[in-house]
């Protein structure tokens, strides 16, 4: 788990999935790469983050957030990436495991997952997750929608 210090390394690393991994995310590098101090202290104050490692190598990252007006047992994950020399190898579900001893209390996460991004939908269904129903259309006249994953404990 990162503490609100490392904010650094978290965006380094957020900036790292945004140039490997555009098109698995509705933010792109132009944006967050304005995003200094003062906003990734905000995001810290809202949202647990948490990396993995190969010794000193930062190699995965996700973050989980409590919306507001929802359940206080649960959660929504988001700014999932593994560096692509280490997927597949149990890195994302580690992450997950991380963030679930974390917060004991929590019972639920959910995800958003674009509908072109078939490897991840399959490795959610594959880790647990399973389709809520919801879908929402993008806003960028893409015609992409984004579907929603739930994961029970
Ligand atoms: C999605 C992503 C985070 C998965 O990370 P990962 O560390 O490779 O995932 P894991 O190794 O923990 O795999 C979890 C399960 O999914 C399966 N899986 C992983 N990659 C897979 C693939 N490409 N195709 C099919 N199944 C796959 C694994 O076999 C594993 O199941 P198992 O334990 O029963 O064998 C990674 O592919 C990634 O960073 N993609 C680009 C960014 C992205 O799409 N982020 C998600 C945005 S919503």
């Amino acid at each position: 788990m990162l503490g609100a210090d490392d904010w650094p390394l978290a965006r380094e690393v957020r900036l790292r999935a945004l140039k490997d991994s555009p098109t698995a995310y509705l933010a792109d590098y132009e944006d967050e790469v304005t995003v200094g101090e003062a906003g990734w202290r905000e995001r810290f104050r809202r949202m647990q983050w948490v990396v993995a490692r190969d010794e000193a190598r930062v190699v995965g990252l996700a973050s989980s957030v409590r919306v507001a007006g929802r359940p206080t047992y649960e959660r929504h994950i988001e700014s999932v990436w593994v560096d692509p020399r280490y997927r597949r190898n149990g890195v994302l579900r580690a992450i997950l495991g991380r963030l679930a001893d974390e917060e004991p209390d929590v019972t639920e996460w959910r995800v958003w997952v674009l509908d072109t991004n078939a490897i991840a939908r399959q490795v959610y269904e594959r880790l647990g997750f399973s389709p809520t129903g919801e879908r929402q259309l993008l806003a960028d006249g893409s015609g992409r929608r984004e579907i929603r994953l739930r994961f029970g404990r």
